[in-house]
């Protein structure tokens, strides 16, 4: 208890200093309705890792040396200035190389269950006893970038070797223990996973908790427009979002459920065939050998369990920040947040085309069958939109 309390105490200093979310913060404090990010026992909050981790973030040097001036850091596709997204419909790494999928913003991904658009981080093991370290799921996001030939493209020994030279005191610093594995064959794995750590405790202060909507919720009824308002009640109500977009963090996938929740099909996959080759090998984006009838789509989930009831299914998104985190959707297909809500209420959108509209693959979760066949006016969806908007606040854009 002392120990939660703790670092309460200093994600909330912190907050402050770095000027985020302290609102939000202030109410996990009062036990309000958003509870304490979880930190794992394996890498406690400390403001040393947390600098570090902060200026890894940063770092183009993270990425492959070669690359030259392509090089990109975290904050490339995850910039602070663009609500830690990088407004792209996909990713550009290193010589300019689209990725597979749109950048989701870092903004409380602290509470996720697992990480990615198809969850495939969860945790990582201890490089020297093994064991797996439960709650890690941004430790083991954080080294998957820097290896991604489609991202930085780099090696854990080219990243442990910059590290040591670049960041060797504030390494040791934050990290004592790492320093008796130096010169040893442990060397690589050590200092690559507390170079995930730091970034973990960066991306750990990285919160949004201070929209119109949270003042709202706390009694101050004049933050939200009617519009809003009325949006609201289409959102728990007639649209049943929170079905998946559950208060406060407006995502299923979040650290306090079971290991396989909050994955979904809403139907978003059949845009597959136009996401093209991969620029590291050639080859088709999602080839899809097993599954030859799925030639080129992105199957998601699938891709982590091998189950093909997944097959489609993607990580619910928590839906704060949207104002600055377009465009929206795993595939980055939708530019405005009205026309992701039109999509997610009527499965098409008035003014798009899609040659792929009735080509489904995998099956369309029941619940969003259920809200499709509803009737939907304009009014409606400007209200949910507006609603949306409101889970904006703060210095969104610019959340250092
Ligand atoms: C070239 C662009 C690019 C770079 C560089 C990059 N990312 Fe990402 N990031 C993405 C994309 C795209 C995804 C989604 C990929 C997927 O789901 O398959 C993602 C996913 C994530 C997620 C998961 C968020 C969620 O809601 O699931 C986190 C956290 C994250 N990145 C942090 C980082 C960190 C830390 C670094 C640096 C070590 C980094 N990223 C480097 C593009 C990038
Ligand atoms: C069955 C679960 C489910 C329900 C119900 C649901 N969503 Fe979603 N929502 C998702 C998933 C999963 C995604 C990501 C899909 C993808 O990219 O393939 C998503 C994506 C979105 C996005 C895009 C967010 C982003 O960051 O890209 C918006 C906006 C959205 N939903 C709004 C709504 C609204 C409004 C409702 C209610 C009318 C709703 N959703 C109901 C699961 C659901």
């Amino acid at each position: 208890m002392m120990k939660r309390i703790h670092i309460s105490i200093l994600i909330l200093a912190l907050a402050l200093i770095l000027g985020i979310a302290s609102y939000g913060v202030a109410r996990m404090m009062e036990g309000g309705a958003i509870p304490a990010a979880p930190v794992p026992e394996s890498n406690p909050l400390t403001s040393a890792k947390i600098h570090l981790g902060k200026r890894l973030f940063m770092d183009r040097n993270l990425s492959n040396p070669d690359a030259g001036k392509s090089r990109v850091a975290c904050s490339t596709c995850h910039s602070p200035m663009l609500g830690f997204s990088d407004a792209r419909i996909r990713s550009e790494g290193v010589y300019d190389r689209l990725g597979k999928r749109n950048s989701p913003t870092v903004f409380n991904t602290a509470y996720l269950l697992s990480q990615f658009w198809d969850g495939r981080a969860q945790y990582l093991t201890d490089p020297v006893t093994g064991e797996i370290l439960q709650g890690t799921s941004l430790e083991a996001q954080a080294l998957g970038p820097v290896q991604d030939p489609l991202e930085m493209n780099n090696t854990p020994e080219n990243v442990v070797t910059y590290v040591l030279s670049a960041y060797r005191n504030e390494l040791f610093g934050a990290f004592p223990e790492v320093e008796q594995y130096i010169g040893t064959s442990y060397e690589v794995p050590v200092v690559f996973q507390a170079v995930g750590k730091a970034i973990a405790s960066y991306e750990r202060t990285v919160l949004a908790f201070n929209s119109p909507y949270d003042f709202y919720a706390a009694g101050n009824t004049r933050t939200l427009f009617d519009e809003q308002i009325r949006g609201l009640e289409i959102f728990e109500g007639k649209g049943n979002c929170t079905a998946c977009h559950p208060e406060p963090l407006f995502t299923d996938t979040t650290y306090d459920n079971p290991p396989d929740t909050g994955f979904h099909n809403i139907g978003v996959f059949r845009e597959g065939y136009e996401t093209g080759t991969n620029d590291a090998t050639g080859e088709p984006l999602f080839p899809n050998s097993e599954l030859p009838e799925y030639e080129g789509y992105d199957l998601g989930r699938y891709y982590v369990t091998s189950d093909t009831s997944d097959i489609g299914k993607f990580k619910t998104p928590p839906l704060r920040q949207l104002l600055c985190t377009g465009p929206y959707m795993h595939n980055g297909k939708y530019s405005s947040i009205r026309d992701a809500v039109e999509f997610v209420v009527k499965g098409t959108v008035s003014g798009i085309s899609d040659p792929y509209e009735e080509d489904f693959v995998g099956d369309v979760s029941p619940v969003i069958i259920d809200i499709r066949n509803e009737s939907w006016n304009e009014d409606e969806i400007n209200d949910l939109t507006a609603f949306l908007e409101a889970l904006s606040g703060g210095r969104m854009c610019g959340g250092m």
